[in-house]
């Protein structure tokens, strides 16, 4: 079974997924951007995390998702963990996708945060990267990726304006991955 990854994250004119760095988005996103993300994570089961978005805003385990939290100490995380609903990994994101290929899943949400985002555009596995770019400019912030040499190139395949500031919606497909 082939697995669609797909990453998403929402960004300011000037590229910053964070407001000066303060972890909570969802206080500078416009209410159109939290109906789509909602709703992208309702249709999703697995669903892939870094340590530090999850820190900033913990998730509950729950039998509709598989949350799968990176980090290089798991250990740190052991009496969170829920079999196959929370679980807290140092895999590598080839060893999940081949983990979870062979199990017969064919979907992955990645939501990042930037380390994560990183990670799986390095290993070039990324399929669909949706972006929502909200009108406003931060000028501090983090970026999608951290500091790394990346040729990915992109294809647009659609854009929506949804609301009177011109919130945008978009959805590209990565087209030199692996
Ligand atoms: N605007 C948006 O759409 C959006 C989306 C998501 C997050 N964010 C923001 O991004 C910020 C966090 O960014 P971040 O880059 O620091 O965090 P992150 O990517 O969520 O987490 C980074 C951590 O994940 C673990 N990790 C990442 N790649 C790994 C790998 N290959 N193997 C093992 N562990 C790995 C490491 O954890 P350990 O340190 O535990 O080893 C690393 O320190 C938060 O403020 C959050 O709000 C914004």
């Amino acid at each position: 079974m082939i697995m669609k990854k797909t990453l998403i994250f929402v960004t300011t004119l000037d590229g910053k997924i964070t407001h000066w760095g303060e972890p909570h988005v969802k206080r500078w996103s416009s209410e159109e951007d939290k109906k789509h993300f909602k709703n992208i994570w309702n249709k999703s089961y697995l669903i892939v995390i870094g340590s530090s978005t999850f820190d900033a805003e913990p998730l509950k385990p729950t039998p509709d998702y598989h949350y799968i939290v990176m980090t290089r100490t798991p250990s740190k995380y052991k009496n969170q963990e829920v079999l196959g609903q929370l679980e807290f990994t140092d895999q590598t994101p080839n060893d999940l996708l081949a983990r979870f290929e062979k199990e017969g899943y064919d979907e992955m949400l990645v939501v990042g945060g930037p380390h994560v985002a990183t990670s799986f555009f390095k290993e070039q596995l990324i399929d669909e990267f949706w972006l929502t770019i909200e009108p406003k400019i931060f000028g501090v912030g983090g970026n999608f990726v951290i500091k790394e040499k990346f040729d990915i190139q992109l294809h647009l395949i659609s854009l929506e304006k949804v609301n009177e500031q011109g919130t945008l919606i978009t959805r590209y497909s990565v087209t030199n991955k692996k």
